[in-house]
Order: structure tokens, then sequence, then C-alpha cells
């Protein structure tokens, strides 16, 4: 029981799981954990993050800005190249959809995700999640005092027909205008490891579309793309910003810690109304204020084009590292879904 005088948000929040996961793989260096989500330490791009803090803070004069306080949406550079790349990504170049007036940069995809369920769910709203989901979103769920709704999953990803029965069911139970967002880890899932095809976001979204009228509200598709550069072989598949007039519906997370170095944490979302988004968030009052030198690392590993020799490099070495890692893959899947996956999301 948690004392009386903290806030009802202080109240409902509880340490996520995460933390004793991280905690005990930090503790125990030669525990392989497959749950906390540490990226291998080998493959840590040392020498090449020392050269570009060197770059960064070499020069006299160059050196105040990073150390300085910066803007609350996020380095005027890196939202461009961040809006530029997704551009890319999407293979899709309309500018009113890829601004970077559009893109905000955060402290992690985590931070994004917590902003974002703020700004538009309030305690007791509805929030539909993939069953099974990743169980640190469900934190940010319990502190907001959100109720989390499962859908359940195909091999390719989201079950359409039971995303439309579940709003077919809360409509009839009068509580359509609760629901405010459906959360989708798009790209290898966490933790199926499904990805979500193109033409299923965008059926998902026609579904959301169809109930909105008697919600009384967007209903938005939160696309966590965290895993989405981490791709071995295969055509990336473009995000749900690139559907034809879908993208104000959308609100795009996706990170810069996996694909490189988790320590140097930076994540970054794409929605249409972000200003409005981040004036209601209280972590738009007080965040960005303390990591500008970081946000300059990461422009200029993303303009140096670093991030993907750095993947090729680390996708090579594993390749030839270990002949066991599809074995692995299929060992974590296994254990994940059947042991945690299930534990986390609940049904309709
Ligand atoms: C699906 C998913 N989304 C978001 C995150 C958070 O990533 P970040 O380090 O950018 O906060 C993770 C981290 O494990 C994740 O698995």
């Amino acid at each position: 029981m948690k004392s009386s005088f903290l806030s009802k948000l202080a109240q409902r929040s509880s340490e996520p799981a995460i933390s004793w996961l991280m905690r005990l793989t930090l503790d125990q260096p030669k525990l392989i954990s497959l749950a906390a989500g540490f990226t291998d330490n080998e493959s840590l791009p040392v020498s090449q993050t020392a050269r570009l803090v060197h770059e960064i803070l070499g020069s006299k004069k160059a050196s105040r800005t990073p150390l300085q306080y910066g803007s609350t949406a996020g380095h005027p550079d890196l939202r461009r190249l961040t809006a530029h790349d997704l551009a890319l990504l999407d293979g899709h170049s309309d500018p009113r959809i890829y601004s970077p007036d559009r893109v905000l940069i955060t402290n992690g995809s985590q931070q994004l995700l917590y902003i974002v369920s703020e700004s538009l769910c309030d305690p007791g709203d509805i929030v539909l999640v993939e069953d099974p989901s990743y169980f640190v979103f469900f934190g940010i769920a319990q502190s907001h005092g959100l109720q989390c709704r499962g859908i359940s999953m195909k091999d390719d990803g989201l079950d359409l027909e039971h995303l439309e029965e579940t709003l077919a069911f809360l409509k009839r139970k009068k509580q359509l205008h609760q629901v405010k967002l459906l959360y989708l880890v798009s790209y290898f899932q966490n933790p199926s490891g499904a990805t979500t095809s193109l033409e299923k976001k965008q059926r998902a979204l026609e579904i959301l579309r169809r109930y909105e009228r008697d919600a009384g509200h967007p209903i938005f598709l939160l696309e966590d793309a965290a895993y989405r550069e981490l791709r071995f072989y295969g055509p990336d598949v473009p995000s749900a910003l690139a559907i034809e007039k879908a993208s104000d519906r959308v609100i795009y997370a996706g990170t810069y810690s996996k694909p490189f170095a988790t320590g140097i944490r930076v994540g970054f979302g794409r929605q249409k109304r972000f200003n409005e988004f981040l004036s209601a968030a209280f972590n738009g009052q007080v965040q960005q204020r303390s990591v500008t030198w970081i946000f300059f690392v990461w422009v200029r590993v993303v303009s140096q084009k670093q991030l993907g020799n750095f993947l090729a490099a680390v996708f090579n070495g594993q390749e030839q590292r270990s002949g066991l890692l599809p074995i692995l893959n299929i060992w974590i899947r296994f254990v994940v879904q059947k042991q945690l996956g299930r534990a986390f999301a609940f049904q309709v």
C-alpha cells in the first residue's frame, strides 16, 4: 500500500518489471539475459563514439552549444535529418507528412510513448494493444490508469477480425468514447517477432476510422517501430505514415538507441499535431534541457551515415560469429511468448 500523500499517479505507478530485469543483468555480467533488451556489449561502437565526442567538444567555439540548454522539441538538425531519413525509408517524400516541424526528439522512444499516453488519455480510457505486446508499455498504461484491451495476433501480426469484434463490443457497451489508441509494435514485434504488412496497417486504420464517429474523437494508431532498422534480410515495410490520407491518424515512434548504442538513448516521434500534444504533456515542460550534447552526437551519427555502416558491420560480424542465431531466435520467441506475453496481456 503506497502512502496516501502521494499523487494518484504515483500511487498507481509500480516499479516496472524491466527495472529488475536490467538490474539483474548488470549485477551478473556473465548472465545472458534474453529479457532485458541489452545490446551486445562487444558490438558497441566505442571508437566511433569517442571520435564523435572529440569532434563535438574538440573545438572551443563549437563546443559551447552542445553544453547549453536546448529547445523542447529537440535539436533542429536532428529533427530535419530524422524527417529526411524517415521519408527515405518510407519511399515517400510529401513534405507535409515528412516535415521536420512534425518531428519530436525525446530521451528514448519510451519517453515518447509516455508523452503520447499522457497527452491523449485520461484515467479509465482504453488502449488497444496486441496480445502479447511490449510489457514495458503496460507500466505506462498502469501509471495513467488506462485499461489495455488485448487484440489477438496471427503469424503476420494483428488479427483484424478481432480488432473489429472488440470495437463492436465496446460500441455495444457504450465505451467507445474511452478508446484513444491502438498500440502496434509493427516491426519484429516484441515479443512475437511478427512484422505487420503495410496492407494490414491500412486495414487496421480503416477499421479504427469507422468507429471514430461513435467514439466522438480520432482513434490514433501508435506505431512503435523500435526494431525497424534491425532487419537481417528482405525489403523494409513502409510505415503507416506512407498510407494515403491516413498520416494524421498515425503517431510514429522510433528510436536511435537500439540500432547503435542504448546508452546514448535518443528516440523520436512524428505526428501532425505534435505542438498540441507537447503543450498538453507535462514532460514538455521539463524535458530536453540536460541532454543537448547527446543530440549533437546523433546529428553526426545520422548525417555521416554511420548508422547504416555500423549496422552492416555488426550484422556481418553476427552472421560469421554465430550460426546459432536462428535457433536462439526461435527459443526467445517460445519462452517470451509462452511465459511472459500472456501474463501481461488481457483479452476481451
Ligand atoms: C517495442 C519497444 N518500444 C520501445 C522501446 C524503448 O526504447 P528506447 O530505448 O528508445 O526508449 C523498447 C525497448 O526495449 C521496445 O522493445
